[in-house]
């Protein structure tokens, strides 16, 4: 059977994870890469064997040996890349977020026609399968309540390395949209429809680099009574594992996205752990789990899981707790 072909536009910290993922897809070939940047795009193309790459993202719009492209690019460009590149017949995958703000994101769904998808490979995480299973079968009972913190550095350099980064209009927010937006997503992924948050953000220490938020809080309704809160933060010292906390009638679930735990009648059991390495580990380790969901079904002609519908929910909820934080009220979704 002939390969499905793939191009990758932006050849940045992400496509490190990309590339090397894709490589082990047996029905996936990348015929090119893209970037801004003339040395990334050789540099990736030489370090994975890519046959070509190229500085114009455009040319792929007219391409016929293009099937699908992966967007790994600045978050203000997701959009009008995705859009041109649904319009001229191509599958998209964009990594996250979906767009830097909701009518971008509402856009690209109107584009879609059940041909793009969205990166958030911690719902692949085991931990995250279990979760979704429990609260299904009831085997702990109702979902009572359910919590989240994200703890992580970023320092200056993080920021000036990558001009995009912690500006409003290329990033679309900071901490929340960029990095607690999986943590976030997961907690939208458990507990169904939301319906209301309320919340802050502030700019604790790097109010001198960044004009976006290094720390948010908030708490998020949802449509069957559930509340959670979240706290998320990248001024910590360092990285620390994601933690969720869900509380049941009969038992406490917590996982760091990569372990998960039960605490029941005084017993603590762990129920997974995954076999991450690596100093990036707490990304999640779901890229290539990933990949191979979304090509499976771009074989068989199907659309992916994670679309724009799927995707889209988490963005309204982060851009509710900058309004919540500016209004101190309410924010009806
Ligand atoms: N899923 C995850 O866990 C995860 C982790 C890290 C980053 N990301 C996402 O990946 C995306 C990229 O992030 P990054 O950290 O790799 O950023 P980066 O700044 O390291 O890389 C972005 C690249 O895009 C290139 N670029 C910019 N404009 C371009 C254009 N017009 N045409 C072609 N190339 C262009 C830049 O030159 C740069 O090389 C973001 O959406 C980010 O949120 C996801």
């Amino acid at each position: 059977m002939a390969k499905i072909r793939t191009a990758l536009i932006g050849c940045g910290a992400i496509s490190g994870t990309h590339l090397p993922a894709l490589q082990k897809l047996e029905n996936v070939e990348v015929i090119s890469v893209c970037d801004a940047k003339e040395d990334r795009a050789k540099a990736r193309a030489e370090q994975f064997g890519i046959p070509e790459y190229t500085t114009d993202w455009k040319t792929y719009l007219t391409r016929n040996d293009i099937d699908v492209v992966h967007i790994c690019t600045p978050h203000y460009l997701h959009a009008p890349m995705a859009i041109a590149l649904l319009d001229a017949g191509k599958r998209v995958l964009t990594e996250k977020p979906i767009a830097s703000e909701v009518k971008d994101a509402e856009d690209m769904i109107a584009h879609a026609h059940g041909r793009l998808g969205v990166i958030f490979q911690n719902r692949y995480n085991q931990a995250s399968q279990i979760i979704k299973e429990a609260i299904a079968d009831g085997r702990y009972g109702k979902l009572l309540s359910l919590r989240a913190a994200v703890n992580w550095h970023r320092d200056a350099n993080y920021y000036t390395s990558s001009g995009w980064r912690g500006k409003f209009a290329t990033e679309g927010g900071g901490v929340l949209i960029n990095q607690a937006i999986h943590t976030l997503d997961l907690l939208l992924y458990f507990a169904g429809k939301p319906v209301s948050v309320r919340g802050s953000v502030s700019t604790d220490v790097l109010y001198d680099t960044i004009e976006v938020e290094d720390t948010a809080h908030g708490l998020i309704h949802f449509e069957n009574g559930l509340m959670a809160n979240f706290y998320c933060t990248t001024v910590y010292g360092t990285d620390r594992p994601v933690e969720i906390e869900l509380i049941f009638e009969k038992a406490t679930l917590k996982t760091d996205a990569e372990t998960l735990r039960e605490i029941k009648d005084g017993t603590e059991t762990l129920l997974c752990r995954s076999n991450a390495t690596g100093p990036k580990a707490y990304w999640g380790t779901g890229h290539e789990v990933l990949f191979r969901d979304f090509y499976k079904q771009v074989e068989e002609n199907k659309p992916f899981w994670i679309d724009g519908e799927s995707a889209i929910p988490v963005l309204k909820v982060l851009k509710a707790v900058y309004k919540a934080s500016e209004t101190h009220g309410e924010i009806i979704l």
